[in-house]
């Protein structure tokens, strides 16, 4: 089966065609073209996404990226679209894009959520070289899996007990993850997007013996599987009213340290409770090498026998190879969607109905 993914929920355009196989039980999947037209040069001057600018740009690459996908544009069995959550105004691109390719290409169409899509998108691999052996053995989550899901709108642990059988077991209260690293980088005068440009200035090394900075890790000690990033951001807000000469590489590094520290402690907490047997990170802070290893160290210090899964490189912020990725178990299901019915859910939640 080829399934043509379309992404549109934020500012990146994607349009992908995945090859896919092997059933519910032994997918396997060759991303035969991932295109993502990025948007950050338009944003960078407003420092954030513009809903508005972000829309009409999805609605002039759409076109452009799909015609990219090459002869004939036709070959495709199925079309995934991304329905929410995200900003209307861009999801309501991606979704009559998929109404008029359906119409043009008489295919049907599934409604996806975003993160369900970063969530397949571990299954992934860079078509580059890849012979038909290794897309035979290609990765495969072993469940109950636990999903941490770290992106710039969502900080979730997500239980996922079967293939799609997801259920939110821990969130945030406030601000995500990404999100916080976004506000924190401005407060510390960084370019957008914040998030990676944080990430750098956080490899400072400090001096022997220099003072300490500490910040606070909020709801590291809370009984739940819940999250709070905006008292930390607060928090950087104030060190630097307080003390405007304060080494910004030092906050900046004591950030990353404050959210890692209590994104894994309640990924641990999560793991500890719901023995899963497949760990999944995904969204665009999975990228965050400091998150990445201080899960795995941790997990080896606590003994825990998880496979842990990570997006590839091309795969970790947003994309359309994991929404095509996401709709094939979809279309195993047969679960497709009424084409002209099809709405954008800017406020979506894994596990509710999409359609
Ligand atoms: O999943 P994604 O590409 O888009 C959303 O669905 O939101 O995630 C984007 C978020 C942004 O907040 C960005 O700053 C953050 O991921 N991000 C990072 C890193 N790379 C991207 N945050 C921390 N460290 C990074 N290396
Ligand atoms: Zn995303």
């Amino acid at each position: 089966m080829v399934i043509l993914g379309i992404e549109t929920s934020c500012d990146e355009t994607g349009i992908a065609l995945v090859e896919a196989s092997g059933g519910l039980k032994n997918p396997r999947f060759r991303v035969l073209k991932n295109l993502v037209a990025s948007q950050i040069k338009i944003h960078a001057p407003f420092g954030g996404v513009v809903p508005n600018l972000a829309k009409r740009e999805h609605e002039k690459n759409l076109p452009i990226l799909f015609m990219g996908l090459g002869n004939p544009v036709s070959k495709f069995d199925v079309i995934a679209v991304t329905v929410g959550p995200g900003l209307e105004p861009c999801l309501w691109e991606g979704i009559n894009f998929a109404q008029f390719l359906a119409k043009e290409h008489k295919k049907p169409v599934i409604a996806i959520n975003h993160m369900e899509g970063h969530i397949a998108s571990v299954l992934l691999s860079q078509n580059r070289g890849i012979s038909k052996s290794e897309f035979l053995i290609s990765k495969q989550i072993e469940f109950p899996a636990l999903a941490l899901l770290v992106s710039g709108g969502h900080t979730e642990l997500v239980l996922i007990k079967n293939r799609l059988d997801y259920k939110i077991i821990g969130e945030t209260l406030d601000d995500a993850v990404g999100e916080a690293f976004d506000k924190v980088a401005r407060l510390l005068g960084l370019p957008y997007p914040g998030g990676p440009e944080l990430a750098k200035l956080a490899g400072w090394k400090p001096e022997v013996g220099s003072r300490k900075l500490v910040l606070p890790r909020p709801m590291i000690n809370s009984k739940d599987l819940n999250f709070s990033f905006s008292g930390l951001k607060t928090a950087v807000l104030y060190a630097l009213r307080d003390n405007p000469k304060t080494n910004k590489a030092a906050l900046a590094k004591e950030f990353q340290n404050a959210a890692v520290d209590v994104l894994v402690s309640k990924t641990m907490r999560a793991a500890e409770i719901h023995k899963p047997k497949t760990l999944i990170v995904a969204g665009g802070v999975a990228a965050n090498k400091h998150l990445q290893k201080e899960l795995t160290k941790t997990l080896k210090t606590r003994r825990l026998p998880l496979k842990t899964f990570f997006p590839e490189k091309g795969f970790i912020g947003d994309n359309a190879a994991m929404i095509a990725a996401a709709g094939y178990f979809h279309a195993l299901k047969k679960d497709f969607a009424v084409t002209a019915k099809l709405k954008a859910r800017g406020r979506l939640s894994l596990g509710a109905k999409k359609s």
